[in-house]
Order: C-alpha cells, then structure tokens, then sequence
C-alpha cells in the first residue's frame, strides 16, 4: 500500500469531518434564530387572543357544520354575545328584493326575549334601506351598518348623534330596559358583499357585570366572527338555491310529460302529492308498524324528488302508445280505413244488384241488397272489438280471422278486409296494447332508471333513482322490471306504488277506461292487497288517514265520488263527516 497516498486520505477525512462539524453549527444557529423568532411571533399574542383565536376556529367549524338556517342564526348571535359578553343581540339579513333588512333574530338575557330561530316569531317590521324619497337611509344605525359596510361602535346611544334612536328608546320606556352600548358589524361573505348586520347591545364587565362600551379590540374580532357567519350562510343558502334548481329543473320535465299526453295530464303532479301526504302520514303515526318509522327532512325530499321523477322514462314513450285508446289506432284509428273497406264492399254489392237489374226488364223497384245487412254486421262487430272494453273470447278472435280472409278490389288490386298488422291488434285479448306496445310502455322504468342514473345525485339524494326505479315492482314478484319481492322492496318504493296505482285507478280519461268511481278503484286495491301486489299495513294507514276521501273529493268528478269499503268498514266521501270513517 501507498503510505502517502494513505496520509492523504486520513487528512481528506479529517477536513471533511470538520466540514460536517460546522456546517452542523451553522444549522443549529439557524434554527436556535428561528425559534427565537417563532417564540417572539407567538410571545405578540396575549393569552387571552390566543384564546379568542380558538374560540373564533371552533365557532367557525361549527358554523359551517350546521344544517339548520334558524340553528345557524341562533349560533351566530349567541356566539357573538358569549364572545363580546353582551346583554343583547340581533341579527338583520338582506330581504329577498335587497331593499330593507329583515329581523331574523332577537334576543335579550335580562329581558328574557328570544325571537326567531327556534323561539317565538319575529313581527317586526324590516328596516328600509331607503327612505320614502328614494336616499339612502342612514339615519337607522342598522341600515347605515349595511350600506356603508362599516362597523359602528356607541358607547352609549342616548347620548348618540347623527343616528334615530327613538324606536330604542320607546323599547326601554316599554320595557324598563336600559339599552347603552352598542355595536353592530356588517356580515360580509367570500365575494365581500354585505349580507347582514349583526348588532350587539350592552356589554358586560366581567367582573361587575355593569354595562361598559364594546372595547376597541372586538370590533375586530365580532368583524371576523361576522365573516364567518356570512361565508356559513352564503355556503348554507347557495345550497339551497341549487337543491331547489335541480328540484324544479326536475318538475319542469315532469310537467313536461304530464303534458305531453291529454289522457295521463297531472298525474305525476298528483302521484308526488299523494306521496307527500304519506310521508307526513307515516311521520305522524303513533301506534303500528309505522310508529317507529319517522323520515327526516332529508329522507322526505329523497321520497319526494324520486316521486317527481318515477315516471321520467315517459319521455321517449310514442304518444300514441301512451294515448292508444283503441286496438287499431296509431297515429290515428285504423278502424276508418275498416270502415272504408266494408263502404267498398257494400257498393261493389250495389253495382252487382243494379247490373243484374239492368239485364232483366226494367221498371221494377229493386230489391234489398242482402249483403249489405250482413256487412253492416261484421262493421259493428270489428267496431266493438276493437273498443277493447272486454275480455276478447275465442269464438271472436275466430270470427275476426275469418274476416280477415274476405277481399275487396281496389282499381287493379285485390286486398284484404283486414291486414296482417290490423288482425294482430284486433287480437289483442285485454286492453288496447299489443305486445310490443307493452313492451315500450314498461320499458318507461328502465329508461327512467338509465336517466336518473346519469344524473350525480347528492350523497343525501342518492336512493332517488332506486325509489324511482322500483315504482313498477310487487310485493308477491309479479311486478317489473326487476321482478323484485318483498324485503327487497324499500318502504319508500312501497310508497310511490301505492300512490302511483291509486292515482291510476281513480283518474278519469283514460284511454281505455272511463275514470272509475271510488268503490270500483277501492275494491281493486283492495284486491291487490289481497294479491300481495301492494303492501296491506301501508294501504291501511292509508285509507284510515282519510287520504282517498280527501282525495277523492278535491280531485275527482261527482260522479266517481262515492262511499267506499275497506276491511269491512264503511268510509263517507260525500257527506259531511268526510274526515271521519264510519264504522
Ligand atoms: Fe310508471
Ligand atoms: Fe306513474
């Protein structure tokens, strides 16, 4: 081994540590500095700012926490009280035109007052931003706050100038109160819009609790407390704002579709009604099955948005399957194209008499043409089927086969009486819709599913489409599109089924039925109760609230209103005792 070249390395390593060495100091001097500074920078806050910083933190998070306008209002002054150890406190918010400031909240410890929020209801009248001749109305100290955007700090407002106290003063002469110091601060929010005034009256020493002005520094610190509160209820109100956006964005399609069809016009409006009375219903049931479910505000708008939107898959259903009010109709009813046929039919008959006439001696009255009754006939035969009104027998869908074999000539051509497509409908056994035709009227469901499913509800909003979605479904798994039975079925979907068959049995113009009167669509429920298509418990709570009566008399014609039974009891719809059943 090289010595030198090993001496050199020693040394190398030697410098290098003392490099480290130092470098280390260096280090430690920096950050001892920095403590030091850190220290000073603290050293500036007293405690007791310390402690209004955390407080002020902690009635942050809670503002912004709070669900509840009138708790977030109450929390704002009752915080700026406690923070201030203030006697009194109100809270003024911008009205909805911008022009005066509405009391919301009122409070006073001495007097024992608590208006609005959760307490008693504010009557006063707002406070006019501006006076009768169109300026600016600095003369109220609240209305000044607001316009001007600056805090205002009286040691004592009788002895105030340039403000109108004599509604104070006639509060104290009524009352016996002594209003002195006061300090109101504007709520500003995150674009620096004043939103509110905050007032606070009377502060206490703590120590002698006699009534002393607002010191200096809680201007300051009522300021960002008012802040706070602003961007907590600017936050809390553009949420609302959007809720109620999406809600009637949401029923201006609904209304669309009621609209879109003459026959089905409002049902969904009356679905969502029916909906909403349940859940109040339910919410107030106090024995049963029911009394110990309640939903919650958040859990009824859920019920109702999916009551808006169950039937939002009818917007890409053909009108004239919603509308098909006869087997033969699509856009219009074919049924004229039948009777146009036998018309042909019937003259063709008639060319063939007078030809035969013409061959013998003339002069004669010609007889009867005996085709023309037995045509006639057939006409009123398909022109019943094709009503749809009744069950179709097997002997009329014979007959409506065999007619479909007779033919007639048009110019050159030999037709059928009736074609392929007519036959099909014409074969329908109940109702007016042809398989197919079923198919596009249930797939509704599966189209509303797939719409709402695109749409991001809101975590609180989310079970929208499954309610919706599930409004076709049946207890015993009869119903679709999912064929879904019992516990699988949430309340809230049980809910709009109810809702949803009763508004369809009782609505009048139907295509294929005329509305029927209660006793009819009551005993149908009833059947599907009895099916286990609908649930019992719920359809029970349901007429025994009095909702069908009160519904059948606000909604339906005086020929449907009539008394009903459910379970074997006699219920009165037109009477005087509507609300009461009888037993
Ligand atoms: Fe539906
Ligand atoms: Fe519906």
């Amino acid at each position: 081994m090289d010595r030198s070249c090993h001496h050199a390395s020693i040394d190398d390593l030697l410098g290098a540590i003392a490099d480290d060495i130092n470098a280390a100091v260096a280090q430690r001097e920096v950050a001892t500095k920095l403590a030091e500074k850190i220290l000073c920078r603290v050293g500036a806050f007293s405690e007791e700012q310390l402690a209004h910083l955390d407080q002020l933190v902690k009635i942050g998070a809670a503002l912004s926490a709070e669900k509840d306008i009138g708790h977030l209002f109450e929390m704002i002054v009752g915080e700026a009280q406690r923070y201030c150890n203030a006697d009194g406190g109100t809270l003024y918010i911008y009205n909805d035109d911008g022009n005066a400031l509405n009391f919301v909240i009122a409070r006073n410890d001495t007097l024992g007052i608590r208006m609005g929020g959760t307490g008693d209801r504010i009557t006063w009248p707002p406070v006019p931003l501006m006076d009768a001749a169109g300026k600016e109305n600095h003369r109220n100290v609240s209305a000044y706050c607001a316009l001007v955007g600056e805090a205002v700090n009286i040691a004592d407002v009788y002895s105030a100038e340039g403000f109108d106290f004599h509604g104070t003063k006639e509060f104290d002469a009524r009352t016996g109160y002594r209003s002195q110091s006061m300090l109101l601060v504007p709520l500003r929010d995150h674009e620096d819009e004043v939103v509110g005034v905050l007032q606070l009256l009377n502060a206490k020493d703590h120590l002698s609790d006699a009534v002393v002005p607002f010191p200096v520094a809680d201007v300051e610190r009522v300021t960002s407390l008012a802040s706070q509160a602003a961007i907590a209820l600017t936050k809390m109100r553009l949420l609302r704002e959007l809720e109620s956006l999406l809600m009637a964005f949401l029923q201006v399609i609904a209304h669309a579709i009621d609209e879109k069809s003459p026959y089905t016009s409002g049902h969904i409006l009356r679905v969502a009604e029916i909906t909403e009375k349940l859940v109040e219903t339910i919410n107030g049931s106090v024995e049963g099955r029911f009394a110990s479910v309640h939903f919650d505000d958040e859990e009824a708008d859920e019920i109702r948005m999916a009551a808006w939107m169950h039937d939002i898959g009818k917007i890409t259903t053909p009108e004239h399957v919603i509308d098909k009010s006869t087997k033969l109709e699509t856009i219009y009813d074919r049924i004229e194209l039948i009777r146009c046929r036998v018309e042909i039919l019937k003259r063709d008959a008639e060319i063939r008499r007078l030809r035969a006439a013409l061959v013998e001696a003339g002069g004669k009255v010609p007889p009867e043409v005996p085709e023309h009754s037995v045509l006639d006939d057939h006409l009123a035969f398909l022109e019943t089927v094709n009503v749809g009104g009744e069950f179709l027998s097997d002997a009329s869908a014979e007959r409506v086969k065999d007619l479909a074999g007779m033919k007639l000539t048009v110019g050159s051509r030999e037709i059928p009486l009736l074609n392929d497509e007519e036959v099909v409908n014409l074969m329908i056994r109940r109702g007016t819709l042809n398989r197919e035709e079923l198919h596009l009227i249930r797939n509704h469901v599966e189209v509303t599913l797939s719409m709402l499913g695109r749409l991001p509800f809101p975590k609180k909003l989310a079970r929208v489409p499954l309610y919706a979605g599930m409004h076709h479904e049946a207890l015993n798994g009869r119903g679709y599109p999912k064929g879904l039975m019992g516990d699988k079925i949430p309340l809230a979907a049980r809910m709009l089924a109810v809702a949803d068959i009763f508004e369809a049995l009782t609505a009048a113009d139907r295509p294929y039925k005329l509305g029927k009167k209660m006793s009819e669509a009551m005993w149908i429920l009833e059947k599907m109760v009895e099916e286990g298509h609908l649930d019992g418990d719920l359809c029970n709570l349901f007429v025994q609230s009095g909702l069908p009566v009160n519904y059948a008399r606000k909604f339906l014609s005086p020929e449907q209103q009539n008394d009903f039974v459910w379970q074997g009891r006699h219920y009165v719809v037109v009477g005087p005792s509507a609300e009461e059943p009888q037993a």
